[in-house]
C-alpha cells in the first residue's frame, strides 16, 4: 500500500504556519504600538536624535526599508548612516514591523503621520494645533505623548501642549 508519506510534512508545515501566523497576529494585536525591549542603542542615538523613537511597529516592513536606503534624502535632511548600522537597524526594524492589518497598508511618503489610522486617531485635532511652536509637526509625537519614545499612546500618557485654546482642547477631553 502506498503511503501519503510526501503529503504529511508539507501538511504539518502547513499547520505550523498557520499557528505561528495566528499567534503573531494576536501578540500584534495587543502589543504592536509598544517599543520592543530589544532596542538596538543605535536606534536610541541615531534615530531619535532629530525626533521621537518611532516605534517599528507603526511601519509595514517595505516602508522601513524604504526609509533605510534613502537616508541621505532623509524628509528632506540628510540622516545617513555607516552601511553597518544601516543594515542592523533595518535587520531590526524589519522583526519587529507592523504587520497587523491596518498597519499593513504602506502610507503615502512611508509617513506614521500619513496612515488611515494615524488620521483617524487623531480626526478631533484642530489643523491649528498641529502647527502650534510647542507641536510644530504631527511627527513630533511627544509634544502630546509622554511616553512616545516607549510606544505608549493611550489616553493616561497625553498632555496639552502649550498655547492650546479652549475649542482646541476638545480632544484631549473626550
Ligand atoms: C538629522 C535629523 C534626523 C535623523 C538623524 C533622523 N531623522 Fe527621521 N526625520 C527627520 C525629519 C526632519 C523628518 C520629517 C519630520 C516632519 O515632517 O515633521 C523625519 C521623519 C521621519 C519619519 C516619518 C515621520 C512621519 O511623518 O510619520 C520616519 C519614519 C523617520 N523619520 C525615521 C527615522 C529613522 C528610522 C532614523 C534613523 C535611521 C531617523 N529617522 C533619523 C530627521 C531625522
Ligand atoms: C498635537 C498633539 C498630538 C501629536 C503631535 C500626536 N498625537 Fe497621537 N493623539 C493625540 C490625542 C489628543 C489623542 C486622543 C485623541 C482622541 O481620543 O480623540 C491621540 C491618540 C493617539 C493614538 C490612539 C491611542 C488610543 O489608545 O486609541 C495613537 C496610537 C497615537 N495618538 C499615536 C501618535 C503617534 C505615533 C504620533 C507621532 C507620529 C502622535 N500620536 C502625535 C495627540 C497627538
Amino acid at each position: 500500500m502506498k503511503k501519503p508519506a510526501p503529503l504529511r510534512p508539507a501538511a504539518l508545515a502547513a499547520a505550523v504556519c498557520v499557528l505561528t501566523l495566528l499567534s503573531l497576529s494576536s501578540a500584534h494585536a495587543d502589543g504592536g504600538r509598544a517599543m520592543p525591549r530589544n532596542v538596538p542603542s543605535a536606534y536610541t542615538q541615531e534615530c531619535a536624535a532629530c525626533h521621537t523613537a518611532y516605534p517599528p511597529g507603526l511601519l509595514p516592513a517595505a516602508s522601513w526599508n524604504r526609509v533605510m536606503t534613502g537616508l541621505d534624502k532623509h524628509y528632506g535632511t540628510d540622516a545617513s548612516l555607516d552601511a553597518a548600522t544601516v543594515r542592523q537597524l533595518n535587520q531590526w526594524l524589519q522583526a519587529h514591523a507592523g504587520t497587523y492589518k491596518r498597519v499593513n497598508e504602506e502610507p503615502p511618503e512611508d509617513r506614521i503621520t500619513r496612515s488611515a489610522w494615524f488620521e483617524r486617531k487623531h480626526r478631533k485635532i484642530e489643523p491649528a494645533t498641529w502647527k502650534l511652536a510647542s507641536v510644530k509637526s504631527a511627527a513630533n509625537c511627544a509634544a502630546c505623548h509622554t511616553g512616545a519614545d516607549q510606544g505608549q499612546f493611550d489616553e493616561h500618557n497625553l498632555r496639552m501642549p502649550a498655547g492650546l485654546d479652549v475649542r482646541s482642547r476638545r480632544a484631549w477631553n473626550d
